[in-house]
């Protein structure tokens, strides 16, 4: 009997393209099928889209187009894009496919008919962007809390889900399933709406006279169900509930993923909707937190959303896999900066994986004409030691990952990576080469090898090109080998050939801004003769409106601030000479005036790419930041 594993991502609504946010979820369980399969289990990963409903009905009306055209061709966006980055999804699910009415109607019925299903009159504030009614007292100024806008007064028959029914049920599970909704703070939160609220029923239909797209109910074809009754149900229809041996196989070791925006219906109606129909509950709920896009470039509100093609295009697959895995704390968000995408790479990657590569198969070239020496019996230079520290560093990270601590898995396996980058330097090949006939140089080399063909098994799942270069390279390229034969380090064939893998990561080299020469810096503008400045010359210089994001002292410098400012076109740094004037707190957050097309300048190892505006009426004055009315959003334009 094989062990089971089946993973799942929310599927994605059609109203949008796929994001950053998307890839995330979609690469997490493509990492997971991948990680599950290395040890052997039977996995299946099941991604889609989410198609029904007002919102997607307003898209696609929006555009002059049918909701079923529209549908096909976002969902094929999404489709494609997955398949293009090479995710190994198994099944695609839409939820505007027969076999998933079918499934659905199915479920509506049995509920039906196990009379869980009632039909009732309901009034409430509604929002389309949100797909629910909102209670007066979640309402704010009589709009929605999440979108901002007014909502609908909807009043009308419909039918009920009797999801009070199973609070209790509930709680209970979760109590006696303490890993049921991970990690802990969103067990909480589910665990709060149980405990001290009161759960309504769940209006699961909309008239047809309001919404058609959706799936008929069963038993009134007057009506549609609600989008979310239908979308939960995507995750059995696409396994065949309830005959398929699909479901059979799968269903048993269902694990969800999702971010905390959509806890409520993963936490509170899927459990309750499972348990009415006479299903099993699913066996986890992962829930992730959000990566925040700091950079503007990659902000949803320029309309110009960073997509994850661009994204691999310009990083690399591997290299963006590992940051997400390694630089979200599963859970908690986290920030999306360029910035920390490149650290990672050129600290994490190219550096110490990458030059641990490097260095191994460049000695192994000069010292042994490129073939894996035996080991001496002589001397076997700490394997012993080496393995104790693999097989440690491998076992925490297979932990972490089956906590979906990803962070912390990653970290334990570089722990490993850097042991082996100090183990070069502690045991330096390069002098054991000349003492003539050291037995040390060939067990060194050969642990050395053997370690990085245990490292590039072990991170398949997360740098899948990478690793696949360097089992090439070791001419393992065809071999699946089970984990537990690598802490022995000896899985290679004395004397095998090997070739280099080549850069497996470059470095990426950050834009080098030149300093402003002085000359330059100096040049009057083009003036007429009567010293007044031409209306052209004035609209060269971009003068918007900015707010401080972080402010800090410059070490060594008195007078310098660093201030991360969003100009509304980016984030940037700007050094501005204000530090004997103004604390760094008193900055932060504030509204200001940057010159946004001045040449970047370098001032203390740094580059200041702009200038604030300030004033003073005499030289010897104290400058007075101009602030600015905080009604000019950031972005504007003095004009
Ligand atoms: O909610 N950071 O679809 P959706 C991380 N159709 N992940 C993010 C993210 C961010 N900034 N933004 C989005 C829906 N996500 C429903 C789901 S399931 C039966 C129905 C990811 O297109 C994350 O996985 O709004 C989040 O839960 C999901 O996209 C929401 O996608
Ligand atoms: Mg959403």
């Amino acid at each position: 009997m094989h062990n089971r594993f089946y993973v799942t991502t929310p599927i994605y609504y059609v109203n949008a393209e796929p994001h950053i946010g998307h890839l995330y979820t979609t690469v997490l369980a493509d990492f997971l099928t991948r990680f599950y399969r290395l040890r052997g289990y039977d996995a299946f990963f099941l991604t889609g889209t989410d198609e029904h409903g007002d919102k997607i009905a307003r898209a696609a009306a929006e555009r002059g187009r049918e909701p079923q055209e529209y549908a096909d061709r976002i969902s094929a966006v999404f489709r494609e894009t997955w398949r293009d980055i090479g995710i190994g999804f198994d099944d695609f699910i839409r939820t505007s496919e027969p076999r998933h009415r079918r499934v659905v109607q199915a479920i509506l019925q049995r509920v039906y008919d196990a009379g869980d299903i009632y039909f009732s009159s309901y009034g409430g504030h509604y929002c389309v962007g949100c797909e629910r009614f909102y209670t007066e007292k979640e309402m704010v100024d009589g709009k929605c809390p999440d979108h901002d806008r007014p909502l609908e007064f909807v009043q009308e028959e419909n039918y009920f889900f009797r999801m009070s029914k199973y609070q209790g049920w509930l709680a209970e599970h979760i109590n006696t399933h303490p890993d049921f909704i991970r990690p802990e703070r969103y067990r909480n939160e589910v665990l709060s709406i149980l405990n001290n609220e009161v759960l309504e029923d769940l209006c699961i239909s909309r008239p047809k006279t309001r919404l058609q797209w959706g799936i008929p109910l069963p038993f009134d074809e007057r009506y549609v169900t609600y989008v979310w009754f239908d979308a939960l149900i995507n995750y059995i229809s696409a396994l065949g509930f309830p005959d398929d041996s699909r479901f059979k196989t799968y269903w048993p070791a269902a694990q969800h993923l999702i971010a905390k925006d959509i806890v409520k219906p993963h936490g509170i109606f899927w459990p309750t909707m499972l348990k009415a129909a006479g299903i099993e509950p699913y066996r986890n709920l992962n829930v992730h937190g959000y990566w925040k896009m700091e950079d503007a470039k990659m902000s949803k509100s320029l309309g110009n959303v960073v997509g994850p093609r661009d994204l691999i295009a310009r990083f690399g697959n591997d290299q963006i896999r590992y940051f997400f895995l390694r630089e979200m704390t599963f859970g908690l968000d986290a920030k999306f900066t360029e910035d920390a995408v490149i650290n990672r790479i050129n600290y994490d990657l190219a550096n110490d994986l990458g030059n641990l590569v490097k260095r191994s198969f460049a000695m192994t070239q000069k010292y042994f004409a490129g073939r894996v020496p035996a080991r001496s019996s002589a001397d076997d230079a700490g394997r012993g030691e080496l393995a104790a520290l693999l097989k440690a560093s491998a076992d925490e990270y297979s932990a972490a990952v089956e906590r979906c601590q990803f962070s912390v898995g990653l970290e334990r396996l570089w722990e490993f990576v850097r042991a082996l980058n100090r183990y070069i330097d502690e045991r330096k090949p390069w002098a054991l080469a000349k003492e003539p006939g050291s037995p040390a140089l060939a067990s060194v080399m050969r642990n050395l090898l053997e370690s990085i063909h245990a490292l590039a098994v072990l991170l398949a799942p997360v740098c899948v090109d990478g690793s696949a270069k360097i089992l090439a390279g070791l001419g393992r390229g065809d071999t699946v080998v089970a984990i537990d034969t690598l802490f022995s380090l000896d899985c290679l064939a004395d004397g095998q050939a090997i070739t280099d893998p080549g850069i497996l990561y470059p470095r990426i080299e950050r834009e080098e801004t030149p300093a402003v020469s002085p000359e330059k810096e100096n040049k009057p503008v083009n003036t007429e003769q009567d010293g007044l400045l031409d209306i052209g010359d004035f609209a060269k210089v971009d003068i918007r409106v900015a707010k401080v994001l972080t402010a800090e002292r410059i070490e060594g410098s008195d007078k310098l601030l660093e201030l991360r400012v969003d100009s509304g076109l980016d984030e940037r740094t700007i050094i501005a000479g204000i530090a004997q004037h103004y604390e760094p707190a008193y900055l932060v957050g504030k509204k200001i005036l940057l010159v946004a097309n001045l040449k970047p300048a370098v001032l203390f190892k740094r580059t200041s790419n702009g200038m604030l505006l300030a004033a003073k009426k005499d030289k010897k004055d104290a400058p007075v930041l101009i602030e600015v009315d905080d009604r000019i959003p950031v972005g504007a334009r003095l004009s």
